[in-house]
């Protein structure tokens, strides 16, 4: 018999099926055992009725928490509260066994800490179980949305001869040995590595993603990114996943309303299609709101806080009124900021960031104009000569989700800004050639996909929403 998922059993009531999957908890009454099993396809647990002369007693001393068991049985409306259906057993038949002595994760809370050390396990929880469902559901719908919007996915490569962001913090791609490398006049010759050149892994697609767009018209791409930051954050991984369009003829304001509709579609998508799972995770959040200080708790439940990002239009500032608004403003009555803002100039913290969406405007914010010292070499150089036509969108809980530009199209700027920050020209010729033949004006951006589904799931930390999370000092798995 073929295996019938969990989440498809309510068309297969009073029908024999088969189910396999996780047992969560098994709990013995007068007449019966009742063994709660996950498969995965959804939230909820089947119930699993077994009589007491169904089994042998070695079968039922298997089904422990953990096993992974196969039954056959009837689906009927349940009597019980807690589920519509139940299944009353046939046959069992025990697949993988788990013994309780040493089986991790038992039928009780587990804090989030102990759970990333048994990452490959977590996933078998009700909470992870839910993150990555609506992970998935999250990525899906991107690719969803850009589709329905004529857009072209671009793979572009994850290994790389180029820094995009220009920061620096790259891991570097290498075969050479690192006890002996070759050295040409006591340095490493690089020319003798495998692609005959220094290379690192990608920061961003973007780069690629401007060349296909100036092609293509309206590009995107999904994939891995590798940020050597040593940033030990909630809000910071090693390894996350990045959505880049790059749209020609988008001036920055077309960009702006890109990201917001598609945030905005991507949150119904959600609301939509993960009831379920959301809901959960609200009740979850919402468990861990009471947990925090009064002035950190969040006044809206997670379904509250997702409703108000369809609902309230993103508020639009340059960062010059941002920083206005700063400088003139506490976190707190008593409270300065870590980081006063008094400069114009200074980059924004993640403070300051969280202070202008959840304190002063109470919704999304999108900053944009800012200042170019702060900002990458490829975007747009605006008539004031000390701003860029930048944008970050701001969420609540967040800070910074988004960040994207308008990028430079004038071949002499763009190559006046490569000189100024000592940019080799020689190794980023195939990206001037753009703006040397057919250049066009166009815009990007690029959301961070792991804050996307930690906004969309509640989830505190960022290492909780991506199955195997690479940090500073952690790349178990
Ligand atoms: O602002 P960033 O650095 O922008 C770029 O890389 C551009 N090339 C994007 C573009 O215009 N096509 O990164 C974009 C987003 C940030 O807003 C943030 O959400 C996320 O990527 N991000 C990180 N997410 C997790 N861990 C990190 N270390 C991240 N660094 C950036
Ligand atoms: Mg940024």
């Amino acid at each position: 018999m073929k295996r019938v998922k969990v989440k498809e059993l309510s068309a297969f009531i009073d029908q024999q099926v088969k189910v396999c999957g996780w047992v969560r908890t098994k709990r013995k009454s007068k007449k019966v055992v009742f063994v709660h099993l996950n498969d995965g396809s959804c939230l909820a647990n089947l119930q699993i009725v077994i009589g007491f002369n169904m089994v042998t007693e070695e079968t039922f001393q298997a089904i422990t928490t953990g096993a992974c068991i196969a039954v056959t049985g009837q689906v009927v409306v349940s009597q019980g509260k807690g589920q519509q259906f139940e299944l009353l057993a046939k046959e069992i038949d025990i697949i993988g066994l788990a013994d309780p002595e040493e089986y991790p994760l038992q039928p009780k809370k587990h804090s989030y800490e102990f759970l990333r050390e048994i990452g490959h396990l977590r996933i078998r929880t009700n909470t992870f179980g839910a993150v990555f469902r609506v992970r998935h559901a999250m990525s899906y719908a991107i690719h969803h949305y850009f589709n329905k919007k004529g857009f072209f996915h671009i793979h572009s490569p994850i290994i790389t001869g180029s820094d995009a962001e220009g920061a620096g913090e790259m891991f570097r791609v290498t075969t050479l040995d690192p006890k002996s490398p070759p050295l040409i006049e006591g340095e490493v010759d690089y020319k003798k590595d495998f692609f005959g050149k220094e290379t690192n892994l990608t920061v961003s697609g973007q780069l690629e993603a401007e060349l296909a767009a100036m092609g293509l018209a309206q590009v995107y791409t999904f994939g891995p990114t590798f940020r050597a930051e040593n940033s030990n954050t909630t809000r910071h991984l090693a390894e996350f996943w990045m959505m880049e369009p790059e749209v020609a003829f988008y001036d920055l304001n077309d960009n702006m309303d890109l990201a917001e509709d598609l945030l905005k579609y991507l949150v119904g998508y959600g609301l939509e299609h993960c009831q379920e799972d959301i809901a959960f995770l609200s009740e979850r959040d919402l468990a861990h709101q009471q947990t925090l200080p009064a002035d950190k708790r969040n006044e809206l439940s997670l379904i509250e806080r997702l409703e108000f990002v369809i609902d309230n239009t993103f508020e639009r500032i340059t960062y010059t009124q941002a920083f206005e608004i700063l400088r003139n403003s506490k976190p707190n009555k008593k409270k300065k900021f870590e980081y006063q803002i008094s400069e114009w100039g200074a980059d924004l913290q993640s403070e300051h960031e969280r202070f202008l969406v959840e304190k002063h405007f109470n919704k999304p914010v999108i900053v944009y104009n800012y200042p170019k010292d702060i900002k990458a070499f490829y975007m747009r150089a605006n008539d004031d000569g000390k701003t860029v036509a930048a944008m970050d969108i701001l969420f609540p809980g967040i800070g910074e989700i988004v960040g994207g530009s308008q990028r430079e199209e004038r071949f002499d700027n763009l190559l006046q800004r490569m000189e100024e920050l000592n940019i080799p020209q020689e190794e980023m010729s195939w990206y001037l050639d753009t703006r040397k033949f057919g250049t066009a004006p166009h815009s990007g951006f690029g959301l961070g996909f792991e804050r996307w589904v930690q906004f969309v799931t509640g989830m505190a930390n960022i290492r909780d929403v991506i199955p195997f999370p690479r940090t500073p000092g952690n790349a178990m798995f």
